[in-house]
């Protein structure tokens, strides 16, 4: 597991033309090498201009597979959806072929039966692509995320069961008593390449007790990411203040 790679941007636009940069790279390497690439998008308000820059770029949209790293129990029209925030931002703007764009179920009225129904259908894509077999860990190619200013990533919040699932790829996340559905720890850690996107000053603490030496795991989820691939985190200096960041910093030419 490499270390993670810090980037500081200076502000919430540098960050997300960063974020873009680094997206629209990946998915052309990726695609070029292995003739698909898969992408896990993050929700929350950070990302969204990032996915309307993705609106705009040319890239190989029949070969990439769409799906979200976490998604709320809400349909794909309600405001609070990613879903909804992803496909108006890009998703209905781009030739990406609708069976690439793997919604997440939320109208079961069961988020259990919705969480596996959608295991489902990331194990389908990726037994198609990579023939993976029932008990395997399927590879994204990259996963976005974003960090709660309560440490808290896709929809895995502190002190919940989600955090502690590991014989699953999707699980019931708990924001209060909202359900969510939400990748688990495994499926995260089992990607090539994570990146977060971390802007905003209301970042601050828990950014630090995600990178302190020694904090509680399970009071700050986002530590629990340690993929097996690369792991970068874009951070704005509002978020970073005048925190001790772990180095080495990555260089701005860097990819992921
Ligand atoms: C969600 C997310 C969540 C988000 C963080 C950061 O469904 O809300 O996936 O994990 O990424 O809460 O959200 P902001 O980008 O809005 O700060």
């Amino acid at each position: 597991m490499p270390a993670p790679m810090l980037e500081i941007l200076p502000d919430k636009p540098a960050l997300v033309e960063r974020g873009l940069t680094l997206v629209v790279e990946t998915i052309r390497s990726t695609v070029a090498n292995q003739g698909y690439c898969t992408l896990a998008l993050a929700g929350g308000s950070t990302p969204k201009p990032l996915y309307s820059g993705l609106a705009k770029q040319d890239l190989p949209w029949e070969k990439i597979y769409v799906f979200w790293g976490d998604e709320r129990y809400v349909p794909v029209n309600h405001p609070d959806s990613n879903a909804g925030m992803a496909k108006a931002a890009w998703l209905d703007r781009v030739p990406i072929p609708l069976d690439h764009i793997l919604i997440t179920p939320t109208l079961e009225g069961d988020p259990s039966a919705s969480a596996s129904q959608y295991e489902t259908m990331v194990r389908a894509i990726f037994g198609r692509l990579q023939g993976i077999s029932p008990d395997e860990v399927p590879e994204f190619d990259l996963i976005l995320l974003g960090m709660g200013d309560d440490g808290h990533t896709a929809s895995l919040f502190p002190h919940t069961e989600a955090l502690t699932v590991s014989d699953r790829l999707v699980t019931v996340g708990n924001k209060g008593s909202d359900p969510r559905i939400t990748f688990t720890v495994p499926l995260i850690n089992r990607s090539r390449r994570v990146i977060f996107l971390v802007a905003g000053a209301d970042k601050q603490t828990a950014l630090a007790q995600v990178f302190a030496a020694e904090a509680d795991d399970l009071a700050f989820p986002s530590r629990l990411v340690r993929p097996h691939g690369a792991l970068k985190w874009l951070l704005d200096q509002s978020a970073v203040g005048d925190l001790n960041l772990p180095q080495p910093l990555s260089q701005p030419e860097e990819t992921i």
